[in-house]
C-alpha cells in the first residue's frame, strides 16, 4: 500500500468528530491536510494545515475553493446536515439542505476538483449504516446515504483511473449526538451498543482506520466499506 506522504487530502465537513480523527490520521503519515466547512474560522487542523470555506449548497463555494486550493491528491466528503422526523413534517428547504451535503455537494465537488486530481487520486464520500437498514425519521439520511454509495460506485466508472469509495460507518460517538444532551445521548448510545454484534458504538478511530486504508489501497474502488461493528446485518 502507498503512504500518504506529501499527498494534500482535502477533508470536506472536517471539522467534525470523525474527520478531526482523520486529519490527524492522514497528518501523522506525512499528508498536508485542508479542512473545508461553512464555518473554517472556528476549525481545528493539524499541525501544518489549513482551513477553507466551502458551503456544499452554494456551487460558487466550491469553484472558488478549487482555484484557492489548485489539485488535491484526496478527497473526502464527510458532510452530512439533518433533516429528520416523520416524512408528513418535513419541510423542503431542509431536504434540500440534506441533501445537498450528501449528494449534489458531492457531484459539484467532483465537477471542480477532480479535473485537477492525479491519476492515482482518490475520492471517499460518506454513506451510513440507515441507507441498508432505514428507520423511521430518517427518510433523508437513509435516501443521502444510499445516493452517495450510488455515486461513488458511477464516479469510479466515470473519473477512472481515479478512484472512488464511500464508507459506511454505524453510529459512532463523535460528537453528531451532543445535542441530545448527555442523558439521552447515553441512553441512545447504549442501547445502539447493546443491539451490536460487537457490543459497542464505534469510534471516529475506527472509522479514520477505514478512511485511511481507503485511501492508500491502490486496488480499491467502486465500492462501499460497511465499518459498522455488524449493525447492518443483526
Ligand atoms: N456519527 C454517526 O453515528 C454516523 C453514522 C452514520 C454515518 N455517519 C456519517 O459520517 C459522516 C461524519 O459524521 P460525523 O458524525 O462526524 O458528522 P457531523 O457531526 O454530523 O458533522 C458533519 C459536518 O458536516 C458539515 N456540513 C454540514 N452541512 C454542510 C454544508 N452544506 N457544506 C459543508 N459542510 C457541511 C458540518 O460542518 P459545518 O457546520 O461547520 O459546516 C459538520 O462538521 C457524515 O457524513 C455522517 O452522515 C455518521
Amino acid at each position: 500500500m502507498s503512504s500518504l506522504d506529501t499527498r494534500r487530502v482535502l477533508l470536506v465537513g472536517g471539522a467534525s468528530g470523525i474527520g478531526r480523527e482523520i486529519g490527524k490520521a492522514a497528518a501523522a503519515q506525512g499528508a498536508e491536510v485542508i479542512v473545508a466547512g461553512r464555518h473554517p474560522e472556528v476549525v481545528t487542523v493539524p499541525e501544518g494545515g489549513t482551513a477553507i470555506a466551502i458551503d456544499l449548497g452554494d456551487e460558487e463555494s466550491i469553484r472558488r475553493a478549487a482555484a484557492q486550493v489548485g489539485a488535491v491528491d484526496c478527497l473526502v466528503v464527510l458532510a452530512a446536515d439533518h433533516a429528520n422526523g416523520p416524512v408528513e413534517s418535513l419541510d423542503a428547504d431542509r431536504v434540500r439542505r440534506a441533501l445537498d451535503a450528501k449528494v449534489i455537494g458531492p457531484i459539484l465537488l467532483a465537477k471542480h476538483f477532480a479535473p485537477a486530481m492525479p491519476k492515482n487520486g482518490v475520492i471517499v464520500l460518506f454513506s451510513g449504516v440507515v441507507s441498508s437498514r432505514p428507520s423511521a425519521d430518517l427518510v433523508v439520511m437513509a435516501t443521502g446515504n444510499r445516493a452517495a454509495e450510488g455515486l461513488a460506485d458511477a464516479l469510479a466508472v466515470e473519473l477512472a483511473p481515479i478512484r472512488v469509495v464511500s464508507v459506511s460507518p454505524g453510529i459512532v460517538d463523535s460528537g453528531a449526538y451532543d445535542s441530545m444532551g448527555e442523558n439521552a445521548k447515553r441512553r441512545y448510545l447504549d442501547a445502539a451498543a447493546s443491539s451490536n454484534p460487537v457490543g459497542r458504538v464505534g469510534s471516529p478511530g475506527d472509522i479514520a482506520q477505514v478512511v485511511l486504508l481507503a485511501l492508500t489501497n491502490p486496488f480499491l474502488t467502486g465500492t462501499t466499506l460497511h465499518v459498522d461493528g455488524g449493525r447492518r446485518v443483526a
